[in-house]
């Protein structure tokens, strides 16, 4: 049986923009024009212009985009890049896979980078600092800019989970060195299977990353300048992206609209933390890739919400440095394993009903009552 509220609802996303998309396959397929072609280009200076960057490279996927600025930057072993451990394992797995070290600081309230930790965690091989902009919301980019500046290090961002976010009005992807983004489908920006984009202000790292995500080939000499890889964005998925970019805007209002239903409906509950507000002045710009919520009796909850038919989602209910298999068992995290046995992503999406949204917060108001304890603040 599906949800009442499902967590994401791909085949409504592409019913509502089906002409647009299958005119844009159309146009690829009888063209015949499959890999690096005009799609992608196009694509890459839309998305650049729409986040304020010279440069935007399309890969693979968000991961490669990770890797590809590492290697860029010139990272490998012996050196040490800060990030934290309450994101996906991608953002680590790329620091090992350079052959450099992971350094782990914990997360704030925001489930950010707590960017007071940073100066404690910096060494003398320390290279790179890789915040990550969790569900659609930004690190707390102009302190730990003024740091990566005063200390001269490389800031990679993964901006993943953030396309469209902005801090005083400065998008994820516009600050450090490059910005990574992934496609994956359930992203703000998805597409027909994976695909992610390296943003960047310095010709040289595009450059550099263009090479890269083609085994190194300058295709118009035939050169090979060094070993590369196979990351290339497929110009058919670019084509969707591309369709896709222009509806961005109101789907991000349409999510925001959303989030703040959430937020009234679930203010009053003193036992759940809401996401954190948009800060003085609204510097904040959130896009709410995932309206992720905490709450103390959360598996008990998550059973409950299930039960009533909505599908939520919890990222990530065992922290990353407690995984035996990736050794990074000596980070003491406590915000972060704090975090991780509360959060429930509830379900997000352009599509979801206004009443859907009211049937999620009944239903929590629902579960509180039947506690006993219905935790009502004032
Ligand atoms: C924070 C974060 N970083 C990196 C990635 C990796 O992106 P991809 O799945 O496109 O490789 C993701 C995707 O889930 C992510 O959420």
């Amino acid at each position: 049986m599906p949800y009442k509220v499902p967590f994401v609802n791909y085949p409504e996303h592409y019913r509502r923009i089906w002409d647009e998309v299958l005119g844009a396959i159309t146009e690829v397929l009888s063209r015949g024009d499959l890999i690096l072609r005009d799609q992608l280009r196009h694509f890459e200076e839309n998305i650049a212009s729409f986040i304020g960057v010279k440069y935007a490279v399309g890969l693979n996927s968000g991961t490669d985009a990770l890797y590809l600025s590492l290697k860029a930057a010139g990272l490998g072993p012996g050196d040490e890049v800060i990030t934290v451990a309450h994101t996906f394992v991608a953002s680590v797995a790329v620091i090992v896979h350079c052959g450099a070290t992971p350094i782990l600081i914990d997360v704030g309230e925001d489930h950010n980078m707590d960017v007071d930790q940073v100066e404690k965690a910096i060494s003398p091989r320390t290279k790179a600092i890789m915040p990550v902009h969790l569900n659609g919301r930004l690190c707390d980019m102009g302190k730990l800019m003024k740091i990566a500046v005063k200390h001269n290090l490389i800031v990679i961002e993964d901006a993943a989970q953030a396309l469209g976010a902005s801090l005083d009005g400065k998008k994820a992807g516009s600050f450090g060195l490059t910005g990574c983004f992934s496609f994956y489908p359930a992203k703000i920006l998805g597409t027909a299977g994976d695909g992610g984009i390296l943003t960047t202000n310095s010709e040289d790292v595009a450059e550099k990353v263009r090479l890269l995500r083609d085994h190194g080939q300058r295709r118009a000499t035939g050169d090979i300048l060094f070993y590369g890889f196979n990351s290339r964005l497929d110009n058919l998925l670019a084509a969707i992206l591309d369709v896709k970019l222009k509806h961005l805007p109101e789907w991000i209002e349409r999510r925001r609209e959303l989030a703040a239903l959430y937020h009234r409906g679930l203010s009053k509950f003193s036992s759940v933390k809401l996401p954190p507000p948009s800060g003085s002045q609204n510097r904040y710009f959130d896009v709410f890739t995932n309206y992720v919520i905490r709450a103390r009796e959360r598996d008990r909850l998550v059973a409950y919400l299930k039960e009533q038919s909505i599908e939520v989602l919890i990222s990530w209910p065992k922290p990353m440095h407690h995984h035996d298999a990736l050794n990074l068992r000596h980070f003491k995290l406590p915000m972060t394993e704090q975090i991780s046995s509360e959060v429930i992503s509830l379900p997000l999406f352009p599509e979801l009903s206004n009443q859907q949204i009211e049937f999620v917060i009944d239903t929590i108001h629902k579960f509180y009552r039947g506690t006993g304890n219905p935790c009502v603040k004032g």
